[in-house]
This record gives structure tokens, sequence and C-alpha cells, in this order.
């Protein structure tokens, strides 16, 4: 045991504890995020009066104890109708085919890496207002954002003045005289949320977890933080597994041009409509397992 004094770790004791956050979770931080991950785990070392080891001993054997890292490692940037040419072409384009097509199903969408949840409640609201009704699974690695989602209370911030301003008006209705934002409990019920760990997508211990027969998978702004290998598994698994036939799968636009393109699956068809690229499962692609 060490006294409660300020920890200090060394570059090489910052780069084991990011190793084995990589190793479990996929997360290569940004070297700007590296900062952060070094106070959180100096100030824990600290208030748990453990020596570095020490620390690192627990950390592999007390999942509490990493999901503590994880959550404090994560960055959680997100807000409603992000990148709205997307939820453009939902509303103008998709959603009123699906609702020519299947009037009376409801669609099953999942936002898989959805922070604190306004992506998923994004897609929930829309659906409604196209007169559909939205089954949304919202996921992430970090339990807390997945509380914050499930409450369904935002701040003000979560609206931008430069991005998602076509589709403010449908949150109008929520927002609370202090400036937040509160769901209903109809809206809340279109929410499922769930811990799911993208890096251990294609394990089989996920293999009950995962969605299935999803219309519509909303990936975005996460695949920044992982490598080529572990896209190519998500892609496959989403591919395969978890896409309906027909099902589009909807990654951020930056994204898609970082994407080495031999990772794409077969079954998985690049569209594009204007300026939005999204994937299409080719029917007759895998079914789902
Ligand atoms: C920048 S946010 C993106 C939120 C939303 N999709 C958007 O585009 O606005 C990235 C999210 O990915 C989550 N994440 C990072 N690694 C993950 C993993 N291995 N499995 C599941 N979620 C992960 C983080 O917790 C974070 O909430």
């Amino acid at each position: 045991m060490i006294q409660n004094t300020a920890v200090q770790l060394t570059q090489d004791e910052l780069n084991s504890f990011i190793t084995i956050l990589t190793e479990r979770t996929g997360i290569i931080p940004r070297a700007s995020h590296r900062d952060g991950i070094k106070s959180y785990i100096e100030k824990k070392i600290a208030e748990m009066k453990l020596s570095v080891q020490g620390y690192k001993e627990q950390l592999l054997l007390n999942k509490e104890l990493f999901a503590g890292l994880v959550n404090g490692s994560t960055v959680n940037e997100t807000y409603f109708f992000r990148e709205e040419k997307q939820f453009a072409l939902l509303h103008d384009k998709i959603f009123p085919q699906w609702r020519l097509k299947s009037p009376d199903t409801e669609i099953r969408m999942w936002s898989a890496a959805c922070s604190y949840g306004e992506e998923a409640y994004s897609l929930a609201l829309l659906a409604k207002t196209c007169g559909i009704k939205p089954y949304v699974t919202a996921s992430d690695i970090n339990s807390e954002v997945l509380e914050h989602c499930r409450r369904g209370l935002f701040l003000g911030t979560s609206l931008r003045p430069v991005d998602g301003t076509a589709f403010q008006d449908l949150i109008v209705p929520f927002k609370r005289s202090d400036g937040k934002v509160e769901f209903s409990k109809e809206i809340k019920s279109c929410i499922n949320t769930m811990q799911l760990n993208l890096s251990e997508i294609d394990s089989p211990q996920c293999a009950a977890l995962l969605p299935r027969n999803q219309n519509i998978i909303f990936l975005r702004n996460v695949f920044i933080y992982f490598s080529q290998e572990l896209r190519a598994r998500i892609l496959h698994t989403l591919a395969d597994k978890c896409l309906a036939e027909d099902g589009l799968l909807f990654v951020s636009m930056s994204e898609i041009a970082q994407t080495d393109s031999t990772i794409i699956p077969p079954s998985l068809e690049k569209n594009v409509d204007g300026s939005v690229f999204y994937f299409h499962k080719k029917t007759g692609g895998k079914a789902d397992g």
C-alpha cells in the first residue's frame, strides 16, 4: 500500500493500461484522449490507496473496476439528428417506402454505439412521424451512458445549431421550460437499451444477445477508434447475423471514406443517394444465423 499522495503514471505504465483497454474493448485511444485516461487512472489509484501494480492486478480481476476505466475512457460526443442528411434520406425515401410495403409492421433499428441515446431517440421520433412503429435497440459498452439513455432526459446542448436543425421541430413537444428535453413514456417504450461490447460481437457469449433481423443499423462514429481488423469482424457479423434481407447499414460519412474497401463483406453493397452513402444487404445474402 502507498500513501494517498499524487500519483504520476510514467509513459510505459500508461501504455500498459492502454494495451489492456485495447485488448478488451478494441478502443485505440487517440493521442488527444490519452491525457484524460491518464488522469482517470491516477485519480483512481490515489482514491483506492493502491500502488500502480496493485491497481493493475485489481483491474484484471474486478469487472466493476474495469467497467469504471471503460466509462472513463470512451468519447461520448453525440447529439440529435447528427449528420442530418442521413435522417433526411430515411424521412424522404426509406420510411415512406417501408410504410407502403409493410404498413402494419414495426421497423427494427439498432443504434450500435448509441452513447447517451440521442441517435436512438432521433430514429424513433422520425419513424413515428412517418407513421411507422419503431422498435429501437440502443447499445453501447459504457454502462453510464446507457443509464442516461434509459432515463430519456437530455440537456438542451443535445440540440445543435449547425446540424440536425431540419428535424428539431420533432423535439419541441418534449422541451421543458428549463431547456432540457424529456421524452414521454410512449417514446421511451420504443427504445430498448443493452450493454454490448462490439469487440466481442463474434464471440459465443455475444451470440445470444445479438439483435437479429434488423432493418436498419446505425454504427456511427465508433469505427474511428478501432483497427481495420476489428472493423472487418464487426461488418461481417452485422452482415451475416444482424441485418435482415434488404437491411441497411449506416456508418458516419467520414468513416466510410476511411474504411478499407477490402473489408466490406460481399453481401453488402455500397449505395449512394445524393451525397449520402450507406450499405444495403443484398437479397439472397447469407441468412440470419
Ligand atoms: C462518439 S460516440 C458515437 C455516438 C453516436 N453513434 C453518434 O454518432 O453520435 C462513440 C460511442 O462508442 C462507444 N464505444 C466505444 N467502444 C465501444 C465498444 N467496444 N463497444 C460498444 N460501444 C463502444 C462509446 O462508449 C461511445 O458512446
